[in-house]
């Protein structure tokens, strides 16, 4: 009798806390999330000690829970003494950024390296990122690749190309300066209108949603329902993307839509038949993968040629991977080098990890450790964690601003240079409690130097330019600093600098803007092998505006371009 009520007793903790994380993982909703945290309590009181970490993050960040860093590093604490290895991240975090302690970065490390044994991602990203830049620890960048290819697997594993394409970030200090610029967070309105749109017949509306719907994330929560009624709709108004992403639903399955290979095949090849490029791409993967179809290689391959031609960035990919295992062609290190290069141009994550695997392993180039990790740290910059951004980004908006700078600040510890100037940013305007007076000075300005650190990389590159005034006609070159990584805007402003008042240009913005600063990069990538990472991190992200502005000229989505940047 012990023994079935105690057996009872642990179903229903576990119940307890599934239904719990379940909640918390689909929803924002508010009063949604406290009841999250009511059945989670629960669980925690009979033993869960998933939930307790649970608890302990809520406390800590305060989502939904007042927030009380004393309770949570007690918590935390007790937690560590049973080895989560979540803990152990949260008390390294604790101790590095003095968080209610004094920073102990001795103690940070111990904490760090325990909870990246035990498999912890983002201790073992934080720890990649120490060693990269030589944080309390001397640089070593092997070290560095090691746990940076072990994160970066494990993201890539994840990615589907639908979220595979290197997402914008709000920045803090823009927004501070432009309030009425695009925050890269779905805004409400946009998404009234659109439903409006698509329930008027826009076709390009229905398709939007449809997508918006298919993938969730930027606020908006997944809905299989939803994203099956809006396709279904535009499938009906002629749009040949609606058939592909239809057949998209049957194949991967959801509570909507049955797991189907034939009748995903059915869709692709009709999508096909009209020349979509999504459908080609589908097909390709259906021929490559036995979906529906026998396996041939031969036929996927001819399939991503053809939507390769279309510039589709993820057939581009493909076709980079057959090359590289010899599927359906010779194996030919060099063409498979080329095509991941042309599709991490765009953006492409998984090109991204294809090519950092290349310089990790010399693969056709030479072998390159600074670059690998380069690479891949952008990789794991795409994991599920920096879904962080946005909730840091609107308790920053709601004014809780103790809660938003702790997540920005941890963002930081993992590595990120946009969560470096935010929470610099946060720090220097001096709304937060959490820091002490005497340390919110010295903090922003380690976090303004760490973020510095990432986005200056100072390369010169010569461009010919004679239209320059003030140089001299025989000068013939301008000396450049391309300043950066990921902020293609800071280059955009050299860029105007030296340039826009030399060519007659119709703005920034524009895409003669774009071909212009990418005939720039182009030089820099020639130039210097150093500056082979970063410059092409920027270009990708130049290439994610032009990509998506073709993109909404092919009625494929004009929302994306407004969100995604
Ligand atoms: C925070 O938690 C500690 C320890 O549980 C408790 O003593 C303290 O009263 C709490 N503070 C607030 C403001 O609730
Ligand atoms: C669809 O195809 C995949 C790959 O061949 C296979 O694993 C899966 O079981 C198939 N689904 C069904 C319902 O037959
Ligand atoms: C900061 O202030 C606290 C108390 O307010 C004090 O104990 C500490 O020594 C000060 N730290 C520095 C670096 O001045």
């Amino acid at each position: 009798e012990e023994q079935t009520r105690s057996r009872n007793q642990t179903q229903e903790r576990d119940n307890l806390y599934r239904t719990g994380s379940n909640i918390l993982k689909g929803t924002r909703d508010k009063t949604k999330r406290k009841q999250a945290y009511q059945l989670l309590m629960k669980a925690a009181d009979l033993g869960s000690t998933r939930a307790m970490e649970k608890i302990a993050y809520a406390l800590l960040f305060g989502d939904q829970l007042p927030q009380n860093i004393t309770a949570a590093k007690i918590l935390y604490e007790a937690l560590a003494e049973e080895g989560s290895p979540r803990a152990h991240t949260a008390l390294g975090f604790i101790h590095a950024t003095g968080t209610g302690v004094y920073p102990n970065q001795a103690k940070a490390l111990v904490y760090y390296t325990f909870a990246a044994i035990g498999g912890n991602h983002v201790a073992q990203m934080i720890l990649s990122y120490r060693y990269s830049a030589g944080i309390s620890i001397p640089h070593n960048c092997e070290a560095a690749l090691i746990q940076y290819r072990n994160v970066a697997k494990h993201v890539a594993n994840k990615l589907t190309f639908a979220g595979g394409i290197l997402g914008g970030k709000v920045r803090l200090t823009e927004r501070h300066e432009n309030p009425y610029s695009s925050d890269g967070v779905l805004d409400l309105d946009l998404y009234q209108y659109s439903k409006f749109l698509a329930e008027k017949g826009e076709v390009q509306a229905q398709v939007t949603l449809g997508q918006l719907h298919l993938v969730g994330g930027r606020g908006l929560e997944q809905d299989p329902y939803k994203a099956f009624y809006y396709f279904s709709k535009a499938v009906k108004a002629g749009s040949t993307y609606a058939l592909a992403f239809l057949g998209k639903m049957y194949s991967e399955g959801s509570e909507a839509v049955p797991q189907d290979n034939e009748t995903a095949f059915k869709y692709f090849k009709m999508a096909a038949d009209r020349g979509n490029p999504l459908g080609l791409n589908d097909l390709g993967l259906a021929y490559l993968h036995g979906k529906g179809v026998p396996v041939s290689y031969t036929v996927a391959f001819q399939y991503f040629q053809k939507a390769a031609e279309k510039k589709w960035i993820d057939a581009q990919y493909q076709l980079g991977l057959m090359h590289y295992y010899g599927l359906g062609v010779r194996q030919d290190y060099a063409l498979a080098y080329k095509y991941f290069h042309l599709a991490s141009q765009s953006g492409h994550v998984l090109a991204f990890y294809q090519l950092a695997h290349m310089y990790a392993t010399g693969t056709r180039v030479a072998r390159s450790c600074h670059t690998a990790v380069e690479l891949y740290k952008n990789v794991c910059e795409q994991g599920s964690w920096s879904e962080k951004f946005l909730s840091a980004y609107f308790a920053f908006r709601e004014g809780d601003i103790d809660s938003s700078l702790l997540q920005y600040m941890l963002l930081s510890e993992m590595g990120y240079e946009v969560a470096q100037s935010n929470a610099a940013f946060i720090l220097e305007s001096k709304q937060s409690t959490i820091v002490r007076e005497n340390q919110t000075y010295p903090l922003a300005q380690l976090l303004w130097i760490r973020a510095a650190n990432q986005v200056y990389t100072v390369i010169i590159i010569k461009y010919p330019s004679p239209h320059i005034h003030g140089l001299g006609e025989d000068f013939g070159y301008v000396f450049c600093f391309i300043l950066h990584r990921k902020l293609s805007q800071l280059i955009i402003s050299l860029f105007k600098i030296y340039f826009l008042g030399a060519y007659n240009t119709n703005g920034l913005g524009s895409s003669t803007d774009v071909h212009l600063a990418k005939r720039f990069y182009d030089m820099a990538l020639q130039s210097s092998q150093e500056a082979y990472a970063p410059v092409l991190l920027a270009l990708a992200k130049l290439e994610v505006v032009h990509f998506f502005s073709e993109i909404q000229r092919a009625s494929f989505s004009y929302i994306w371009g407004y969100f995604q940047m």
